[in-house]
């Protein structure tokens, strides 16, 4: 009993004379942090000071501009914040915010051009009215055009842009989107991808060009010098962003890290060789064409999510590749699936992420940030080269020196639907053309049209259309591949439309029949499938026009190849239209020959599912041969 009195009297010392050691260390340590130094009183701005004024550097004028900053207005630089999550619109000032973003479908109450720039010259107006008058980046997905308006022009998501394999094009189509952007004041798209999708089970596969490198460099540069190329009159461009790094498009089966999906955000199974050789090249292209911002994917690489990946994000890219902007991650990518918030921006920030797409808590994030600066977990230099990052980019972007955003932009106009149709046109793959019945003729009798893709101008745009996963219906600006096909044929020509083919048994048969089918829209996971076929309803479809028709074309409407090796060899005629957007008539100009057929396979057209992943040499997993290899494509020129 005695014994153990002194025992605990003693252990009580030792204890009592630890936790002073640690709460000296701990005192030292934040002493010598400045933990507990008062913020310097805001500085006052000096008349006319260098960073305002045009003629200087760019390099000058970000050293100015940075040795006015203090610690809590550099955080704020470092924050994209998603535009319904600001508590007040004060908190840009408050915060001092330095880029927000509509994530997909997030718009404005009054959806229209002026509706999105009162929304963001609102923005603008409380960031500029901070003592620094620092503009904000306001970031949007107009991935096939400014998609989100009801009135925009909708292009061909980047699988069709790809099938096209025309620089040319694809580089008005960023200049085009980047006018109907900066119309609405938005300043920054999240495009283009640089995926390679080796698997058509992904729900992304749309967003991406191609699985080849080549065609990928090739394009994704077209499309980023059309949106930052600077326009008479015009002080600024948009800026565009390379997406997403790196490694996506090869993630396996069931690796996602999101419980909802199977293959997006998952792991990229590739070793550095095929890292380097295969997804560097792309991004080494597009940061010599003037790439100033590159998101990090979600994905995982090895054990570590691509977010703390150091030696890609910091040794390679900004070291090697010699990269000058900023690198953005993804939707909530720094602290998805982490416990520990704080460690996780600490480590993201330490690994070379210079601007979180938090996108919503930016209150915790400056707590984090401030508290990890003074306690020696992010360094002032890190901070300092973030930051002066970010204002290169809004410097060589124009932002500082516009005076109005967007007021001499065309949104909708003529040439850009022009343009839409041409790419829509180029863009579709002729893939099987028995006894040469494409193109058709428009003096038939009858023909009649069946299948859900017919008529929906909401299913031809596919996903990133006013709503994240896409919308049903004609009730947005457009046409449909059905009202082409009427406008294409003679006047004696009949044409009778059912979706579900259901034609009345008792007359002729048509001497054509086209089924237009596809898949319903999806985004992201939600568009991992194991199995991507046609649904029922539409094969059903395809049968009813079957019975009352000679002959039978098939259009499929679609993010991707989809296992049709059961059904294709009853089919005279198959075109791939992928997602043709707003344009849909288009489509059916070719199918009548008043354009001829170009388009040819971005990627390899599986023909099972245990082919998947297919390899750059087109190495399929079971080794047997693919339906249609990559490039395949039959011309009617
Ligand atoms: C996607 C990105 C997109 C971002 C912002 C994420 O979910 O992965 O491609 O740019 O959201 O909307």
């Amino acid at each position: 009993m005695k014994k153990l009195t002194v025992r605990s009297k003693r252990s009580k010392v030792a204890l009592l004379l630890v936790s002073s050691i640690v709460a000296i260390i701990i005192l030292i340590v934040f002493l010598r942090t400045g933990f507990f130094d008062q913020q310097p009183e805001s500085l006052m701005v000096l008349p006319n000071p260098v960073y305002l004024d045009e003629r200087k550097s760019t390099e000058e004028r970000v050293a100015d501009l940075l040795s006015y900053m203090t610690l809590e207005e550099k955080i704020g630089q470092m924050a994209l914040v998603e535009k319904d999550s600001l508590q007040k619109i004060e908190d840009i000032r408050e915060y001092h915010l330095g880029a927000l973003l509509s994530g997909s479908g997030s718009k404005p109450k009054d959806n229209t051009v002026e509706g999105w720039r009162m929304m963001i010259d609102r923005f603008q107006t409380e960031a500029k009215s901070t003592r620094l008058q620092i503009p904000l980046f306001y970031g949007s997905d107009a991935i096939h055009g400014h998609a989100h308006v009801p009135d925009a022009t909708v292009f061909p998501h980047a699988i069709g842009l790809g099938a096209t394999s025309n620089a040319r094009l694809v580089k008005s189509i960023g200049e085009a989107t980047a006018s109907e952007l900066r119309a609405t004041g938005v300043n920054w798209n999240f495009a283009p991808n640089l995926d390679q999708p080796q698997d058509i089970r992904w729900g992304r596969v749309y967003e991406a060009f191609s699985d080849d490198p080549e065609l990928v460099s090739k394009l994704s540069v077209a499309y980023l010098e059309g949106l930052q190329t600077k326009k008479r009159g015009e002080d600024s461009y948009v800026l565009g962003t390379a997406k997403h790094f790196l490694g996506l498009g090869t993630m396996g089966w069931g690796t996602s890290l999101n419980k909802n999906f199977k293959i997006d955000q998952g792991v990229t199974p590739a070793d550095e060789a095929l890292l380097r050789s295969r997804y560097l090249p792309p991004y080494a292209e597009i940061i010599d064409a003037g790439a100033l911002s590159i998101m990090v994917g979600l994905n995982t690489w090895g054990e570590k999510r691509m977010v703390l990946q150091k030696e890609l994000l910091t040794d390679v890219v900004k070291g090697e590749l010699g990269f000058k902007g900023f690198l953005v991650s993804d939707w909530y990518g720094v602290h998805e699936g982490r416990n520990d918030i704080f460690m996780a921006t600490v480590e993201a920030i330490n690994a070379g992420v210079d601007m979180v797409m938090l996108p919503f808590d930016y209150q915790t994030f400056t707590e984090h940030m401030l508290l990890a600066n003074r306690l020696g977990l992010i360094s002032d230099e890190r901070i300092n080269d973030a930051v002066s990052r970010i204002l290169y980019v809004k410097f060589e972007a124009g932002l500082f020196d516009e005076e109005k955003v967007g007021t001499k932009t065309n949104f909708s106009s003529p040439e850009h639907t022009a343009l839409a149709q041409t790419a829509v046109a180029e863009s579709l793959v002729l893939l099987k053309n028995e006894q040469d019945i494409l193109p058709l003729s428009p003096n038939l009798p009858l023909i009649r049209v069946a299948g859900s893709a017919a008529d929906n101008i909401g299913k031809q745009m596919g996903a990133w259309s006013i709503e994240w996963q896409g919308v049903d219906g004609n009730w947005v600006k457009g046409t449909s591949i059905l009202s082409g096909i009427k406008d294409n044929v003679g006047p004696n020509t009949k044409v009778e439309f059912n979706e579900l083919g259901n034609f009345s048994q008792t007359s002729r048969k048509a001497s054509m029949g086209i089924a237009v089918v596809g898949e319903k829209p999806y985004a992201e996971g939600w568009g991992d499938k194991e199995y991507p076929t046609l649904n029922e309803t539409d094969l059903q479809a395809i049968k009813n026009l079957q019975a009352h028709s000679e002959k039978v074309v098939v259009v499929i409407v679609s993010g991707r190849p989809l296992l049709i090796k059961n059904e294709i060899d009853r089919w005279e005629g198959l075109v791939a239209a992928w997602l043709p957007g707003s344009e849909g008539a288009s489509v059916a100009d070719v199918l009548f020959g008043n354009r001829p057929f170009v388009g040819t396979l971005p990627v390899p057209w599986p023909r099972h599912s245990e082919q998947l992943p297919i390899s750059l040499d087109e190495k399929t997993a079971d080794g047997t041969a693919v339906l249609f290899p990559r490039y395949y494509g039959r011309t009617t020129e």
